[in-house]
């Protein structure tokens, strides 16, 4: 499984330029589609959801031009679709599988409409029951009630009045309202029970009528189609920025400072998530706003627990409860039932991903409640709280939105996200977006063969910055020691990976303990000192460890000693070191540092032990020992302590 791990923030500001919105840009491909007359399609959202309808309108013989960057040129077919019988697959995409089915079964052909596992357990009955009251021919082709379907030609009923519930995803009612022109009719659409989600409503008719067909509505109960009414083209449409992905934008403004500002979506959207602006108020942060633009910024107190009605924000109130972390109070999201049939049951994830984290919380059919943790430590960064939170591998459910909304818990804890690539769904450059609006808690990397000091000097480094101190080497001889006690051989590299992955180990000021006992020099005896090198050399053995160090990655920084902190654990520290030392004079120190210790020595011995470890460590072929591309050389054979030292701190001046 593919990973990425976020280092503890310290802070947000900047501004970002938004991808357009998916909502906006499935329904503008479909209309576009069914318009007469070529449509420009500008600042289209460049996604999986965008290219499945994409595809899709392809496959159906309708006329789609690149034409470069997010510009598309869509040639509609007048509400016939030159392709009358065809297979479309349309993975996770609901904003394409539920309009294409009613425009489709409309439409007059034989199609048979597919997703991925997870789409064929999101429910669409209640559409396809509205479709059948207009005479569509809609056969289930596995469950009652789910995808996939199979679409026939059907004589459609003349003028008329359908009812479709309203109360599971506004969805159907979208995907109805859309595909209405297409039956030459006067058709009424009854809404029964409470329609959810509102504002993806307003979006659908504020599009229709940009492609000349007007929806008379009364109240949110009942929407008219007109016989007559017919997509006729804008020329040129804009999509505007996507107001869920500014979500989490604002969020990290409000969290880390700020201010961060969005661009794209503001004040004149016609999109229902800009209103999460509005909650984040609500929760203390300082909001601006312009007609295509939002900022936030935290708070002086810190933000507050909010009790929220959330019908209205669906997608963009998943921020809220990450942004809960960061809030004094227990906050209570309400009104959510529709997350529990989205890309996966959100307030399920969503529970059980915050509790990883330490969070406490508690879901209902239609709520969630989330309490953060209760600092342990002083708060890391000046703008937000959330610093007691545990380091943990958060799981995305091939869920876009639960990978962006966990980002944020990165203001209180290093973290893992897995399978970070779902976001691809709406926003496949989020991660780096994120990156160029947060500071990471700065990393000093010192790498170096045994015995050159490194760790004295990491030590002292970190003492003076007052950053913590990450000893990589004593893992790896941990390793060794637990392995050892359990009996396992140092060579038996699955075993000995089980035993890195499960290491209970508790590092504090000085000391260490293992399994609750404390260490002392148990991990440095030379028998434990070749152990450890042979541990090291096991890719399995790494890969256990990796997450592990990463964690140490906090506020305010960190200085962190090995063999392959700068080449594979932190390749993105700001300062990277080579320490080294002739082999000779790193035998006297090891000679020296023994003795000292009352421990007998022997320096021929210690010599070739340590050339057989550089050997080892630096031939092996995982993370080998060697100097890094970017990393500075500082050579202690003629130099003392104190001069590594402020040699380091001095770099560490310009680099961070
Ligand atoms: O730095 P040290 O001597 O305590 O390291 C003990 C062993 O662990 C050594 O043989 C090298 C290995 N090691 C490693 O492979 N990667 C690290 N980041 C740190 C240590």
């Amino acid at each position: 499984m593919e990973f990425l791990d976020l280092p503890q923030l310290l802070s947000a500001a900047g501004t970002v330029r938004l991808p357009g919105s998916k909502s906006i840009s499935n329904r503008v491909l479909l209309l576009a589609a069914l318009a007469e007359g070529e449509t420009e399609v500008r600042d289209l959202l460049a996604s999986d959801d965008t290219e499945r309808m994409l595809n899709a309108l392809q496959t159906l013989g309708v006329g789609v031009v690149h034409q470069g960057g997010e510009s598309w040129l869509i040639k509609g077919c007048n509400g016939n679709f030159p392709v009358k019988q065809a297979e479309l697959f349309l993975g996770n995409a609901g904003t394409a599988f539920r309009p294409l089915t009613a425009a489709l079964a409309l439409a007059g052909g034989d199609y048979i409409l597919k997703g991925v596992a997870r789409m064929h357990e999101r429910p669409i009955g209640d559409l396809v029951d509205g479709l059948r009251q207009l005479g569509a021919d809609v056969t289930y082709l596995a469950n009652e009630g789910f995808p996939p379907l199979h679409l026939k030609p059907a004589s459609i009923q003349p003028d008329g009045v359908i009812s479709v519930r309203g109360d599971v995803s506004s969805q159907f009612l979208t995907g109805l309202l859309m595909a209405l022109p297409l039956t030459g009719q006067t058709v009424s659409v009854n809404v029964v029970g409470e329609l959810t989600s509102k504002p993806y409503i307003e979006i659908t008719l504020a599009i229709m009528a940009r492609f000349g067909v007007s929806v008379a509505r009364e109240g949110w109960q009942r929407f008219t189609v007109k016989a007559g009414s017919r997509y006729v083209s804008p020329g040129t449409i804009y999509v505007e920025g996507d107001a869920s992905s500014a979500s989490y934008f604002l969020a990290l403004g409000a969290i880390g400072g700020g201010s961060v500002r969005v661009e794209g979506v503001g004040r004149d959207s016609i999109q229902g998530d800009v209103k999460f602006a509005e909650a984040l108020a609500k929760m203390g942060a300082e909001i601006e706003m312009g007609p295509n633009w939002m900022s936030a910024r935290a708070p002086k107190g810190g933000l507050v627990a909010v009790d929220l009605d959330c019908n209205h924000i669906p997608d963009a109130a998943m921020t809220l409860a990450t942004t809960a972390l960061f809030a004094k109070g227990t906050t209570t999201l309400r009104n959510i039932a529709s997350w529990r049939v989205k890309e996966t049951d959100r307030i399920a994830a969503m529970a059980t991903e915050l509790r990883k984290l330490g969070a406490v919380v508690e879901e209902g059919e239609d709520f969630i409640r989330v309490t953060p943790v209760v600092a342990l430590s002083s708060s890391p960064s000046p703008a937000c709280g959330g610093g007691g939170l545990k380091a943990a591998a958060i799981d995305t459910y091939d869920d876009h939105r639960m990978a962006m909304c966990f980002s944020l818990a990165a203001f209180g804890t290093p973290l893992r996200i897995n399978d970070p690539k779902c976001v691809a769904k709406t926003f496949p450059d989020y991660f780096e977006r994120f990156a160029s609006v947060t500071k990471a808690a700065p990393v000093i990397a010192i790498d170096g063969p045994s015995a050159s000091g490194k760790g004295t000097v990491a030590a002292r480094v970190a003492a003076a910055l007052g950053f913590g101190y990450l000893d990589s080497g004593a893992l790896y001889r941990l390793t060794a020691l637990a392995a050892k006690q359990a009996g396992v051989d140092w060579a038996d590299e699955a075993a000995v990976a089980a035993i890195a992955a499960a290491l209970d180990v508790e590092f504090s000021e000085s000391d260490i303990r293992l399994n609750g006992q404390l260490v002392g020099d148990a991990i440095r005896t030379e028998e434990i000192s070749a152990g450890a090198s042979k541990v090291a050399a096991l890719p399995a053995v790494r890969d256990a460890l990796l997450f592990r160090q990463r964690a140490f990655n906090k506020a305010p920084g960190l200085v962190g000693d090995g063999r392959d902190m700068a080449s594979v654990v932190f390749p993105q520290a700001p300062l990277k070191v080579f320490l080294t030392a002739s082999a000779e004079v790193r035998a006297e120190r090891r000679y020296k540092q023994l003795i000292d210790k009352g421990l007998s020595a022997n320096l021929p011995d210690l010599l070739l032990d340590l050339q057989q470890r550089d050997e080892r460590d630096s031939q092996r072929s995982v993370a080998p020992l060697r100097q890094d591309v970017d990393a500075k050389l500082l050579d202690t054979t003629d130099l003392t302590i104190e001069a590594a030292v402020n040699q380091v701190l001095l770099w560490s001046k310009e680099a961070i």
